[in-house]
């Protein structure tokens, strides 16, 4: 796969996507819009592929949309092409997907990262939607899954300040899963995907829905959701398989049916 603003690379069973713009702290145009969804949707069909791990720079995961290209355009621009709407397809995927953050992730790159299952955060990531800076508001679903994610009070004050949460912030306040030197990001986040992709590939997406319907229903729907899918892991030759290897004390070897 062959990109202008991304790097797409089949690392074993992990699919990696780097945001590549440097000189422009990988600031999110179309074309990388396009390219990132097309590579991640590759991924999604490849059935060597486990788990995706979007990351960026050391700088920057990415420091927004791109301004420049917004800057001259009308409403009837963004609403007409219903802008940033192709962005719904990255959560829609059903591999899970880490975002691997290191430097800024800001505005719609503070958005992209929260498309992702979870973020792991180097020490150096730091998170805000300044967009209320720029006279405009998030539009990538700052300020939605900023507030599921990180509650009202902060993710109000975040959207509406603009100011920017570092790392230890960030994973006090539940936006990340976990903070690590930023010389250790890649390596832990590739390793932490292997290890996902390591198992049963079914049993890995039916959690991520769960996890998901979280979002969405009640309690009581959210569980009887769950229990079905549990239910449902009981026709997988990989639950056979992942409870003789417990029972017969070896490594269980999933084959992902
Ligand atoms: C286009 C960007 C950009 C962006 C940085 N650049 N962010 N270009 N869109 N979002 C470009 C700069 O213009 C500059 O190019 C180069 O990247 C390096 O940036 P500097 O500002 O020189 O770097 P630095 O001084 O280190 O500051 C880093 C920064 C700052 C704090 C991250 O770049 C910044 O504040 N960027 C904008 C952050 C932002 O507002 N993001 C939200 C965007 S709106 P040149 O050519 O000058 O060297 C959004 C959601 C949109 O994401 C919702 C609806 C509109």
């Amino acid at each position: 796969m062959h990109y202008e603003t991304i790097i797409a690379e089949k690392k074993g069973r992990v699919g990696l996507i780097t945001l590549n713009r440097p000189k422009a702290l990988n600031a999110i145009n179309r074309q990388l819009t396009q390219e990132v969804l097309d590579a991640a949707t590759a991924f999604e069909t490849d059935p060597d592929i486990g788990c995706i791990v979007i990351t960026g720079s050391e700088k920057a995961f990415a420091a927004g949309a791109d301004i420049k290209e917004m800057q001259d355009r009308s409403f009837i621009d963004m609403y007409g092409a219903d802008w940033f709407a192709d962005w719904e397809r990255l959560p829609r995927l059903r591999k899970p997907t880490i975002a691997a953050v290191a430097g800024f992730a800001l505005g719609g790159g503070c958005e992209l990262a929260m498309m992702c299952d979870f973020i792991l955060a180097a020490d150096t990531a730091r998170f805000g939607q300044p967009e209320i800076k720029l006279g405009v508001m998030p539009g990538m679903g700052g300020s939605q899954r900023l507030t599921r994610l990180i509650g009202r009070a902060k993710a109000m004050e975040m959207c509406l300040t603009g100011r920017m949460m570092d790392a230890a912030e960030a994973e006090r306040a539940g936006l990340v899963s976990r903070v690590v030197p930023a010389a250790e990001l890649l390596a832990d986040a590739m390793t932490t995907a292997e290890t996902i992709a390591s198992m049963s590939l079914p049993a890995a997406m039916m959690v991520k829905e769960a996890v998901n319907r979280a979002d969405e229903v009640d309690l009581a729907e959210g569980l009887r959701f769950e229990r079905r899918l549990f239910h449902s892991t009981f026709a997988l030759e990989d639950q056979k398989e992942g409870m003789a290897a417990f029972v017969e004390k070896r490594p269980a070897v999933f084959k992902n049916r």
